[in-house]
């Protein structure tokens, strides 16, 4: 009851009078979202992020003073669209496999020389972080529509999906809890949030083809790296490194489980 109250006080806080002037019949926050989003119509918050991200790809910044147009997201310089479905995937420059918030931390260092690192460690919605997140959103709406093919054939591609996998399944800390504690079976749910099973497609829309994501509860805009970070807490594990390889790792697993669904990121989420 009280998390369904959290639900709808959300969804009412974010669109006030709305929901509160017709009371949905709350099976699950997910039904909820459902029929918030079709109220909204096209109207999903995450459109302002899209928009800033777009600007700030274009806008000369930075030490060099240099925009993001010929960032590589994996189909050449400055191709974007298409390029989120297929992300994370291997990159010869850097010999890394990266997702999209790596990838866009490499060119910011070395397009535009911003210091990588430091922008990792930066505090999520702060500083250079919130470039990030409104780039990840706008790079992310360019494959709206598109099915999730992410590469898996270059070497290190297939270890990142087995070391991912592995990070899923490894149980630890506390309450002796995996990524598959909460996201390995079908039809689960905590209180009223449905739980996407992960190990296998969940479907069109759902877990790595949704993210990231417009959260109706914290009013933000999460990516996948900061999604990740909230479920590490919820497993009682440290905090990961922000675009570190076993958060990269578990996104490979996850989106090429995913594969051949449709991506609605940037979703509108709980
Ligand atoms: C204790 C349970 C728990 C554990 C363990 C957990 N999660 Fe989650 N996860 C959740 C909950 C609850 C949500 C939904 C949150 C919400 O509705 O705001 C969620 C949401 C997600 C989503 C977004 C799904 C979607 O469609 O929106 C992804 C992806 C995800 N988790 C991945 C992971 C990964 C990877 C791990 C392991 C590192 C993990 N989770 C560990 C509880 C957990």
């Amino acid at each position: 009851m009280r998390s369904r109250l959290i639900a709808i006080a959300a969804i009412a806080a974010a669109a006030p009078g709305v929901a509160a002037a017709q009371t949905p019949p709350p099976k699950s926050a997910a039904d909820g979202i459902a029929e918030y989003r079709k109220m909204l119509e096209d109207g999903n918050p995450a459109e302002l992020f899209e928009a800033k991200g777009e600007e700030l790809w274009k806008t000369p910044r930075g030490p060099k003073n240099a925009s993001l147009e010929a960032c590589d997201l994996g189909l050449g310089p400055g191709v974007v669209k298409g390029a989120w479905v297929q992300l994370p995937r291997w990159f010869r420059d850097t010999k890394r496999v990266q997702d999209l918030e790596s990838r866009l931390l490499s060119c910011m260092q070395t397009l535009q020389g911003f210091d990588a690192a430091e922008i990792a460690a930066t505090p999520f919605d702060k500083g250079e972080q919130a470039t990030v997140t409104a780039l990840s959103a706008w790079v992310a709406s360019q494959s709206r529509g598109m099915k999730m093919a992410l590469p898996q054939k270059h070497p290190l591609e297939k270890r990142a999906y087995e070391l991912g996998k592995r990070a899923f399944f490894y149980r630890g800390g506390p309450m002796d809890f995996s990524c598959a504690s909460c996201h390995g079976e079908d039809g689960k749910r905590i209180r009223l949030q449905d739980l996407p099973n992960l190990t296998k497609n969940p479907g069109d829309g759902i877990g790595f083809a949704a993210w990231p994501a417009y959260r109706v509860s914290s009013g933000e805009l999460w990516t996948m790296q900061r999604r990740l970070n909230d479920c590490f807490r919820q497993q009682r594990f440290p905090y990961p490194g922000f675009a570190s390889d076993v958060t990269v790792a578990l996104g490979v697993y996850m989106g090429v489980n995913a594969r051949g669904a449709e991506s609605i990121a940037p979703a509108l989420k709980r």
